[in-house]
């Protein structure tokens, strides 16, 4: 017997012993009206040049994607929180609707924002930076950014006694471009951070009475919204607030915060 048998055999009953998923493209296509469609277009055509189409694609591949997304093997903070998600069965049906439209007519086709995730209650309170306390620094390397991150009374309080940040939590990270060297590399302070250049917007979160409701459950983040401000401290238009919900996703037991350790620690000092 050839000394290859044994392993063809394995690989033939592991394929066979695969659960047949039945693909079902009309609870894909809920799915996607109510998620994907956030980001992908629910005519698979995306709402931003940095996000892919997905109509017409095959469906072997997007289910591929999917996985290897869900499993960690291919890295994007927003479709990782996404696709873990995702039941083997929502996979192939979601796969199976995006592959049977199809594909953009124009390169530069895109589709609207949804209106559920662009409305947003999260605002720059009135007179900030007044009433807010600045609990850490944050360097960028990866986009060159200093950034500031300062938190409200509500917000400082229920951390130093320990409780989740409650309804009335806002956060504001403060985004500046880094000052670069000669050698195009952030120039680093005595204090260890990079040092400011142009100040380039707020991002903010905050918390309300229902302000979730509208929001789907594999993005929604309790009543958590989130919006950005520009310098002028104008709520900037055309946000999609999708993705700052799907990146935050996963931080449900902190708040949805990632620097919950910084704020409760700031909290504890004063
Ligand atoms: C908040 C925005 C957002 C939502 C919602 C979203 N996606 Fe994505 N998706 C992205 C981004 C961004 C990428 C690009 C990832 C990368 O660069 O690796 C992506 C990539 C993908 C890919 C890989 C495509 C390729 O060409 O390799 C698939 C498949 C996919 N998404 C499916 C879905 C499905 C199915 C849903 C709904 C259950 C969904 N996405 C919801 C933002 C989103
Ligand atoms: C790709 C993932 C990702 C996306 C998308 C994202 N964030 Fe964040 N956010 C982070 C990380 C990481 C931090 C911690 C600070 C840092 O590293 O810059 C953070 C921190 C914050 C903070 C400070 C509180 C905290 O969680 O620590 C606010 C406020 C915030 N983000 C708002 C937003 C808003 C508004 C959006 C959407 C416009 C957004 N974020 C989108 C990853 C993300």
């Amino acid at each position: 017997m050839n000394r290859w048998t044994p392993t063809l055999t394995f690989i033939t009953v592991a394929a066979a012993s695969l659960p047949a998923l039945a693909q079902d493209a009309a609870a894909g296509k809920a799915r996607a009206e109510a998620v994907c469609s956030a980001c992908h277009g629910l005519n698979g055509v995306s709402v931003s040049d940095t996000i892919p189409n997905l109509a017409g694609q095959k469906a072997a591949y997007l289910q591929a994607q999917l996985r290897a997304l869900k499993d960690g093997t291919r890295k994007n903070a927003i479709m990782n929180a996404i696709a873990t998600q995702l039941a083997p069965e929502d996979i192939a049906n979601v796969a199976a609707y995006f592959s049977s439209l199809p594909g953009a007519s124009v390169a530069s086709a895109k589709s609207e924002l949804l209106p559920n995730l662009v409305k947003t209650s999260a605002v720059l309170p009135e007179g900030y930076p007044a009433g807010f306390t600045m609990y850490t620094t944050v360097n960028r390397p990866d986009i060159n950014q200093v950034r500031y991150l300062y938190a409200n009374d509500v917000a400082l309080k229920a951390a130093r006694e320990g409780r989740p940040l409650p309804d009335g939590s806002v956060l504001v990270l403060e985004q500046h471009a880094a000052k670069l060297g000669a050698d195009r590399k952030p120039v680093v302070g005595s204090d260890g951070y990079y040092e400011k250049d142009r100040f380039l917007a707020y991002a903010i979160m905050g918390r309300g009475p229902g302000w979730g409701k509208d929001i789907p459950e594999i993005l929604r983040n309790e009543d958590w919204n989130y919006s950005v401000y520009t310098p002028e401290k104008k709520l900037r238009a055309g946000v999609n607030q999708g993705e700052c919900l799907a990146c935050h996703k996963p931080l449900d037991r902190v708040s949805y915060t990632f620097s919950l350790g910084a704020l409760t620690a700031k909290a504890k000092a004063n």
